[in-house]
């Protein structure tokens, strides 16, 4: 294999994990992985972990990739699909250790609300996904959308809310890093899959 994106034969039908990555591992999704600076130090620090990233973005994953073989990096996987739909439809039921959700594009704009990952279905679609304990992790610049997520979670009670993951300095995102240069503050919480 020469790249870590894959190329699902049908895209209906539920990945198979397990021809996915060589070997059996509790599996973190990053939801819109961008240029994978979070992702591949994550991985290289966890290589008891599997990893998949997913991205729209073709040219992005392409650098991340560069990343994954630059440190050959076994237990990453790329997925270029709108993530959304992945979770909904492609990930195995109760087969997710962790989602991280770090700087959803928010589309500030009313009309474009819509367009947001986190709509009313979502914590419904991770559910699903999610091993029970699981957990998902969000970090936004965004205000507005952090107390709109940050609602549909606390407000499900098949969530319980914990404590705000906090990456290491290597671990944080790229666009944490740029927000974090600017000065701007970054708002973060975790929940945990009850049951
Ligand atoms: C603002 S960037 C954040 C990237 C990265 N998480 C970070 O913090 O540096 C959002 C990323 O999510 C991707 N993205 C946005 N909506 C998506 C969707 N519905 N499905 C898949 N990727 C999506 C974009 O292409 C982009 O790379």
């Amino acid at each position: 294999m020469n790249s870590a994106i894959i190329d699902p034969s049908d895209y209906t039908r539920t990945l198979n994990l397990a021809e996915l990555f060589p070997t059996s591992a509790p599996l973190e999704i990053d939801v819109g992985c961008g240029k994978g600076r979070f992702l591949a130090a994550r991985a290289k620090r966890l290589p008891e972990f599997n990893f998949l990233g997913i991205d729209r973005l073709l040219a992005r994953l392409r650098r991340v990739d560069k990343k994954i073989w630059r440190d050959a990096l076994s237990n990453v996987r790329l997925l270029r699909l709108e993530a959304a739909y992945t979770i909904a439809y492609l990930l195995p039921a109760a087969s997710v250790s962790m989602f991280h959700v770090f700087f959803p594009d928010p589309w500030p704009k009313r009309r474009h609300h819509r367009r947001r990952l986190f709509t009313e279905t979502f914590p419904s679609d991770l559910h699903r996904v999610l091993r029970p304990g699981g957990q998902i992790n969000v970090a936004t610049d965004h205000a507005d959308y952090f107390a709109h997520i940050h609602s549909l979670l606390a407000s499900d009670t098949r969530y319980t809310e914990i404590e705000p993951f906090a990456p290491c300095p290597e671990e944080r995102t790229d666009f944490e890093v740029l927000f974090l240069n600017k000065g701007d503050p970054v708002s973060r919480c975790s929940f945990k899959k009850r049951t």
